[in-house]
């Protein structure tokens, strides 16, 4: 309790907003002004008249932040609470991609630092990929970085053929196919909901492929008693908080982020504290990375 009031009363002093991703352990969930998928999370760190923002979530979510609103001071809690999948790319490694494919359009999900935005033209989340791919014109090639699943998921919603980098999640392609038989064996009435990150035989198996705040909405609008959990099972904490008459089954143990679970309570008080440790973008990559990122959040996705 006494660390919680630390946190609002720093929290008024600083002028902050604290914002949390659906994946944060429990007790940030709780404390968060406002907790999201990453689309929801970009926004609101958009249109927030706070000074200052504390991201709890990894890095390229508070650069994303920092891209958006440069006039914020915007703190990470843990400066190494990184995105393994987001450091699959560099922006030299997207530069010599794009001379293979001089015609090709960019487009790269959030997952990936501010200098591989830069270099792209569009940038998507898991809630709006679909949307922003259709959104581009039948005859364009487009590259897609550095997801390979959450690629291939927009490549057979939209019928497109697009170039691929082979990116992944650690977290979600360690939730296997068996995990998933294993889930339905034990729980045959429950519904199986699949982030996009995860890997083909997995999605084969789900009812329903959705981004994080998307899975909230979801179980929200269902009648549906039982659920099979395929994403990192922080987010396990806020479906039970929406549906506390249903049952949440994770589908492996493993799917947690161990990045994502670096931000701590006394981390955030600290933080506050000494406003450290700061995200910054260097300007003219933020200008040319913004471009990308503003495109994103004018795409809503359709679910
Ligand atoms: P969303 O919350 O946008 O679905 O993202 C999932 C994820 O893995 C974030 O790192
Ligand atoms: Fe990155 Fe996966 Fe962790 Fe999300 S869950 S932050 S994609 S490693």
């Amino acid at each position: 309790m006494q660390l919680l009031e630390k946190i609002q009363n720093l929290k008024k002093e600083r002028k902050a907003v604290i914002l949390a991703h659906n994946y944060q352990p429990a007790e940030i969930q709780d404390l968060a002004d406002f907790k999201g998928d990453s689309l929801g999370l970009s926004i609101e760190a958009a249109k927030s008249n706070a000074e200052v923002i504390v991201f709890c979530g990894v890095h390229f979510m508070a650069e994303t932040a920092a891209i958006l609103s440069p006039q914020k001071t915007v703190l990470l809690p843990e400066k190494h609470a990184g995105c393994p999948m987001a450091n699959m790319i560099n922006a030299e490694q997207l530069k010599m991609l794009k001379q293979h494919h001089p015609d090709a359009v960019v487009v790269c999900y959030v997952n990936s630092s501010a200098a591989v935005k830069a270099e792209s033209d569009y940038c998507c989340t898991s809630a709006n990929t679909v949307e922003v791919v259709n959104s581009l014109g039948k005859d364009k090639k487009i590259i897609f970085v550095p997801d390979q699943y959450l690629g291939q998921f927009a490549a057979q919603k939209t019928g497109r053929n697009l170039i691929l980098w082979p990116g992944y999640c650690p977290t979600h392609v360690t939730i296997t196919e068996d995990d998933i038989k294993k889930a339905k064996a034990e729980h045959p009435a429950a519904i199986v909901m699949a982030h996009p990150e995860c890997t083909e035989p997995v999605k084969k198996l789900a009812d329903q492929l959705l981004s994080t705040s998307q899975m909230i909405k979801f179980v929200t609008k269902s009648t549906a008693k039982e659920y099979i959990v395929a994403t990192e099972n922080g987010i396990i904490h806020s479906l039970k908080k929406q549906r506390p008459d249903a049952k949440f089954y994770p589908a492996t143990e493993r799917a947690l982020c161990p990045n994502m679970k670096k931000i701590t309570l006394d981390k955030i008080i600290t933080s506050l504290e000494t406003m450290e440790p700061k995200i910054t973008v260097p300007e003219d990559i933020r200008l040319r990375a913004k471009r990308a990122v503003d495109r994103m959040i004018e795409i809503l996705p359709s679910k």
